[in-house]
C-alpha cells in the first residue's frame, strides 16, 4: 500500500463517521429539470398539510432511525445489507414527486419504459437476448411468481430445493399448494446431486431449485449436475441467484463457480435481488423468464385499466397490481451509472467484496482458533471458535458475537450442521464423544475403561497425529477427558459475516483485531 493511501486510510479511521451528503445536491437540480417537464399546466395551490411542524417531526424521525445497526458501516459485517447507492437514493427521491405505479402504462409511462430497460439489462448480464422479467419487491415475491408458473407448467408436481435453500421455498410452495421436498446438502452447504437424482428418478419433480449464492454462506448449487439431470428428466429449473446473481459479472471467482454462473442462462427461470447486490433500497426484487411465452399464464381482464396503450402492460405479466415506478426509476438510473459489465466498476466492486471475505477466511485458517469449514464461494464466510465440544463451541460463539457487538462489530450468527466440521466428529460420524484437550482432574475419568481411554487415544491422535504418542500417554493416564455427557447436536452455533461492502476489503485488519478482542473476552 502507497504511503499517501495508507496516511488517508488512518485518517479516515480516526475520523467520525460522517454520512456522505454531497450527492444530495443532484436532487434539486434534477427536481428542477422534472418540474419543467409539466410547465404548461396552471399552477396548483393544492398544499401538504403540518408542514409548519415537519421539520420538528423530522427530527423525532432522525431520533427514532438512530435505534439501528449501523448497516451502512463497514463494521457492520453482520446480514445481508448494503447501502444503497447515491444515485438511487436520490433518482428514488426524485420519482417520488411524480409518485409513478407500474401496474400499468397509465399508472407509470415512463418508469414502466425504464423499468423494461432495467430488467433487460439484467436478463443480458446471464445472456438472455430475449426474456419475460419484471420487478417485484423482493426475492421471496419474485420466487413465488417463478414458482408459481412452475406449478401453472406442472401441476401438482414437486418443488426440490436443498436443504440449505432459503426458508421461502417451502413456504411458497404450501402457498401455491404444491408438494415440496427438501434435498439434503453437502458438506460445503450445496445441494447434494445424488438425492436429487434418487428424487427425480421418481417422476414426481416438476421444478427444481438452484440456488446460486445460498443466504446461510453463499454457495452455489452444482449447475453442471442439475442440468446434466434435467437432460434426462423434464424437470423446470428455477435459479435462485436473489444474493448471489450479479457475481456472474466478478473477475475473480474459482473456474468451478465461474462455471455454474456461465450455465444459469440455460435455466427456465432466474430470480436475482437489486435491493440485495445491486445497490438499490429495499424493496427490488426481479424475475426473469426464458421463455416470454410464460406471460400468456399471466392473462386476465381487468375492466378498469389498461386503456391507453395497446402494448402489454408490466401489469399483464405480473402477479402484484400497485408496484413502485420509483424503484424502477432508481434502478435505471444506477444501472446508467454503473453499467452490469464484466470489468466494469460495479464488477469491481463484487470483486472487492469477494477479496474482503477471501482474505478474512485465509487469516482466520491460518489462526488455530477458529474453525473454518469451506471457502467462501462468493463474499461470506462461516467460521466457528475451536472448542472442546459442539455445544461449548455454539456457547462460545454466541459470546463473541455478544463480544464483537459491544466493540461495535456487527457479525452475524448461523446454525450450521455439525457435520461442516470434521474436527468436531469422531470416526463414527457422531459429535458427542469428541475427544477434548482440557484437562480433567483423575475424579473426573474414575470409570472410565481402558479400552475406551485407548479407542479416544485413536480419535485425538487423528486430530493430530504429530503429538499421537503423548497424547495417548495422556489419555490412558486419565489426563484428558471427553464430553460424553451432552446431547448429541445436529447443528452449532457458528460465526457468519456477509462482506457486501466494497470497503470490507480494506476493513479485514480491522475486524480481524475487533474479533481477536472479542474472542478474548468471551473465552474468560
Ligand atoms: C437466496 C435467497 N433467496 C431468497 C431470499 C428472499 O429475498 P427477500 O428477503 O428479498 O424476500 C433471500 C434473502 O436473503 C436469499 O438470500
Amino acid at each position: 500500500m502507497g504511503a499517501a493511501r495508507q496516511w488517508l486510510r488512518r485518517l479516515d479511521l480516526n475520523m467520525a463517521m460522517e454520512f456522505e451528503k454531497d450527492t444530495l445536491d443532484a436532487l434539486p437540480k434534477a427536481l428542477q429539470e422534472l418540474e419543467r417537464g409539466f410547465a404548461s399546466l396552471p399552477g396548483s395551490a393544492a398544499r401538504a398539510p403540518g408542514l409548519a411542524r415537519m421539520s420538528e417531526v423530522m427530527q423525532q424521525v432522525a431520533e427514532r432511525l438512530k435505534d439501528n445497526y449501523p448497516y451502512f458501516h463497514p463494521l457492520y459485517a453482520g446480514q445481508m445489507l448494503k447501502p444503497p447507492h447515491p444515485i438511487a437514493r436520490a433518482a428514488y427521491a426524485l420519482a417520488t414527486w411524480i409518485n409513478p405505479n407500474n401496474h400499468a402504462n397509465d399508472g407509470g409511462r415512463a418508469s414502466s419504459a425504464m423499468e423494461r430497460e432495467a430488467v433487460a439489462e439484467i436478463a443480458a448480464m446471464f445472456g438472455w437476448k430475449t426474456h419475460l422479467g419484471h420487478l417485484t419487491s423482493g426475492g421471496t415475491m419474485a420466487n413465488l411468481e417463478a414458482l408459481w408458473v412452475a406449478g401453472q407448467l406442472h401441476p401438482g408436481k414437486k418443488i426440490a430445493a436443498s436443504a440449505q435453500a432459503h426458508y421461502t421455498h417451502h413456504r411458497i410452495a404450501s402457498v401455491l399448494g404444491l408438494p415440496f421436498v427438501e434435498i439434503p446438502a453437502d458438506s460445503r452447504g450445496r445441494m447434494d446431486t445424488h438425492a436429487l437424482a434418487a428424487q427425480v428418478e421418481s417422476g414426481e419433480i416438476g421444478c427444481v431449485v438452484a440456488t446460486l449464492g445460498t443466504t446461510g454462506a453463499g454457495s452455489l448449487d452444482p449447475l453442471p449436475d442439475i442440468l446434466r439431470l434435467r437432460d434426462r428428466h423434464s424437470f423446470r429449473l428455477h435459479v435462485d441467484a436473489a444474493y448471489g446473481g450479479y457475481f456472474t459479472l466478478a473477475g475473480n471467482l474459482t473456474a468451478e463457480s465461474r462455471e455454474a454462473f456461465d450455465l444459469i442462462g440455460q435455466a427456465n427461470s432466474i430470480v436475482v435481488d437489486p435491493h440485495k447486490h445491486g445497490l438499490q433500497p429495499y424493496g427490488c426484487g426481479c424475475v426473469l423468464f426464458r421463455d416470454p411465452g410464460v406471460g400468456a399464464l399471466y392473462k386476465h381482464d381487468s375492466p378498469y385499466t389498461y386503456f391507453t396503450s395497446a402494448d402489454l402492460h408490466l401489469g399483464e405479466i405480473t402477479l402484484e397490481c400497485s408496484r413502485p415506478g420509483a424503484s424502477a426509476v432508481a434502478l435505471w438510473a444506477t444501472q446508467k451509472l454503473l453499467p452490469l459489465e464484466r470489468g466494469g466498476e460495479f464488477a469491481q466492486g463484487l470483486e472487492a467484496c469477494r477479496e474482503a471475505a477471501l482474505s478474512l477466511a485465509k487469516r482466520l485458517v491460518a489462526d488455530s482458533r477458529w474453525l473454518v469449514p469451506f471457502a467462501p464461494e462468493l463474499d461470506i464466510v462461516v467460521w466457528a471458535p475451536r472448542a472442546d465440544s459442539p455445544q461449548r463451541v455454539s456457547e462460545l460463539s454466541q459470546k463473541i458475537f455478544d463480544a464483537a457487538a459491544k466493540r461495535n462489530l456487527h457479525l452475524a450468527l448461523i446454525r450450521l450442521p455439525v457435520t461442516y466440521f470434521p474436527a468436531l466428529m469422531n470416526s463414527e460420524g457422531d459429535s458427542s464423544m469428541v475427544p477434548t484437550r482440557h484437562r480433567a482432574s483423575k475424579g473426573a475419568m474414575r470409570g472410565r475403561g481402558r479400552q475406551k481411554r485407548l479407542r479416544l487415544a485413536k480419535e485425538l491422535a487423528k486430530l493430530d497425529p504429530r503429538e499421537e504418542q503423548a497424547l495417548a500417554a495422556e489419555v490412558l493416564a486419565g489426563d484428558i477427558m471427553f464430553s460424553e455427557e451432552e446431547p448429541d447436536p445436529e447443528t452449532i452455533t457458528c460465526l457468519r459475516s456477509v462482506l457486501m461492502k466494497p470497503e470490507h476489503r480494506e476493513w479485514v485488519e480491522r475486524i480481524l483485531g475487533l474479533l481477536d478482542a472479542a474472542y478474548r473476552e468471551a473465552e474468560f
